[in-house]
Order: structure tokens, then sequence, then C-alpha cells
């Protein structure tokens, strides 16, 4: 197989498979310390490079396009989300922006079961038992219940690809599907996931007892569980949330959690960059709510899978082709 002329640049460390196809089929710099690019090195990147495989941690805004050289033709996301991303000001500036959607849904929605079905049945607690006073006094009939999931009523906010793979396992756990987003599904698609559509979503949140976020962070969805809506949630209901902290007002989260409203909560995103909420974290201790790492997509397969999109991404582009998984601005045709 021939090289394709371009340089690349992979902002972090990827699977040693993906890497091992990338050096065999481009010219490319890989990132082996796997130190998080800050603007700087997103700048001279751009600069020596076609193309830049980037992932969440590069923050690619408006001001720093405005600054990239010319040679720059596409930003290839390792990823599904995108809001990393300034998708409007690289599409104005020229560049091409694709993602990695499809290979990381099963993945992402077994987390968000496993999540679901962790803080109803006090997962976390129970497996830190031992570890933490190492002193389990044995079986008893009123040790460590939690709350029974079968017959309950999930509220999904988004059914998209995860959302809807998140639903078909819920299903099976025996809760009652109700969903909301920007529209409603085909007849076929709620009868055989047995989903209640809710054009509203507060009045959704004040009907169901777990409420998973599966809605990509856009202009629109920012905020979208803000301290009102929160309040809405039903007395003793949970919240997990696999998307993007920027969904919810975590203060106000916390709050509700302290307060004894919400039972708790399961976040695989929350605000890092300052360090994680202070407030969530003793909850966290409290095992009141449950924290995951960003962890959502994290498995061998499918990390390959997203490495392979990449270069199937790049080598459509550089053939002179429109990559198949192009992102265009919101408003601007399909994502
Ligand atoms: C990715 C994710 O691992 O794909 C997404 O949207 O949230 C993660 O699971 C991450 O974004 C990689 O860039």
């Amino acid at each position: 197989m021939t090289r394709q002329q371009g340089k690349i640049v992979v902002t972090r460390r990827l699977p040693e498979q993906v890497e091992t196809r990338m050096a065999a089929l481009f010219d490319v710099r890989f990132n082996p310390e796997d130190i998080a690019f800050d603007p700087a090195a997103l700048l001279a990147a751009a600069g020596e490079a076609e193309v830049l495989v980037t992932s969440i941690t590069d923050r690619i805004d408006a001001g720093l396009i405005a600054r990239m050289p010319g040679s720059l033709r596409l930003i290839a996301q390792f990823g599904n989300g995108f809001d990393n991303i300034d998708v409007e000001a690289a599409h104005a500036a020229g560049i091409t922006v694709t993602n990695t959607p499809s290979v990381l849904t099963e993945d992402t929605a077994d987390m968000a079961m496993a999540l679901i079905l962790s803080v109803p049945r006090r997962l976390a607690e129970g497996a830190h038992v031992l570890l933490r006073d190492g002193t389990w006094p044995g079986w008893s009939p009123t040790w460590m219940l939690g709350r029974r999931l079968g017959g309950k009523a999930l509220g999904i906010v988004g059914l998209g690809r995860i959302g809807t793979a998140v639903a078909r396992r819920a299903r099976v756990f025996g809760l009652a599907i109700h969903y909301c987003g920007r529209a409603r599904k085909a007849p076929q698609i709620e009868e055989a996931l047995g989903a209640t559509w809710w054009p509203s979503l507060e009045e959704m949140l004040a009907h169901v007892d777990i409420v998973s976020l599966h809605t990509p962070h856009t202009r629109d969805t920012y905020n979208i569980l803000s301290a009102e809506r929160l309040g809405l949630m039903k007395r003793g209901a949970f919240l997990v949330n696999l998307s993007r902290p920027e969904l919810l007002d975590e203060a106000a989260l916390a709050e509700l959690v302290e307060s004894g409203h919400l039972s708790g909560a399961a976040l695989d995103v929350f605000e890092h960059k300052r360090g994680v909420n202070a407030r969530l974290l003793e909850l966290a201790r409290a095992n009141k709510v449950i924290l995951t790492p960003h962890m959502g997509s994290a498995t061998l397969e499918g990390r390959i899978e997203m490495g392979e999109t990449v270069i199937v991404n790049i080598r459509t582009f550089l053939d002179g082709h429109t990559p198949p998984h192009r992102v265009l601005p919101e408003g601007r045709g399909p994502l």
C-alpha cells in the first residue's frame, strides 16, 4: 500500500495497533508521552501538519483557528463528541472536521447501564465496605438494602444512537422507557422500545425515577439540566450523566443530593479543569454519588475501532473525497 501525502500530527497516544497502522499509511508524528497539547503545541502542530488527529482534551476554539496557518486542512477528531472544536469557525476557515460515531455506541451504553444499576443497588458502596474499615459483620436481612430497578421509569434525554442502545438494555432490566428530545421517533421505534415520548423535558423529569443524559453538548443543550429543572425531578430519583458536564448545574445537583431530594447520581463526566467539585467529591465519599473518570467508551476494542474510523476519514479526505464522518456546523445539514 502506498503512503498518502500530507503530514499528520496525532495529539494523544492511541492504541498500539492504531499507531502501527497509521505509521504504515501516513507521514505521522505521534505523542508517545501522551501529554495533552496546550494552545501553543496545537498551533505548532497545525503549522507542520495538513491533518490534526484530535481528542476531547484539545481545545480548538475560534481564536486558535484564526491563528492557524492555511496549511491545515482536516481536523480528524478521535471521538464521537466534538464540542472541543468550534466547527463553525473551522468550516469558515475551510478546514474539514470529522468524528468517529457509531463504533463507541454499544460500549458507552454498557457503561450507562452499569451506572444506572450501580446507584440504586449501592454497588460502589458495597464494594468499598471491606476496603474502608475491614469490618463487615456478615450477612443480615437488612444489610445494604438498595432499590429495585424493575418497574421503575427511566427518562432518557436524547434518544439518539447511544440513548437508543441504553433503552434496549434498560428494557430487558424491566425499566419503563421514557424519552424526550428534539423530535419524536417513528411509531415503530417507540413500539420496539416500548418508549413513551414527552414533548416537554420538564414534564418528563417530574415523572421518572432515573434520568440519563444522552444528548450532545451544543449551544441548545448547555445547562439543559439547570438548577430549576433539576429541582423538578421526583423526590428520591437518580441522575446519570455520561455525556458532557456542561449539560447540568453541578452545584445544584450537589445541593439536591445533600438535601435528600435526590437519592444519588452517577457521573462519568464532571467539571475538572480547576479540580473536581469538592461537594461532589464529598458526596462520593459518602457513597451518594458515583464518579467514574470519563470511562464511557473506554474499551480496547472501541478505541481501536475509533482509530480505524479516524484512518478511514483521513484516507478518504486525502484521496479527494468527502470523508464518511464529516461534521458540519449546527443547522448546516445532518451531522
Ligand atoms: C471519547 C467521548 O473517548 O467520544 C466521545 O464523545 O466522550 C469519549 O468517550 C473522547 O471524546 C475522545 O476524544
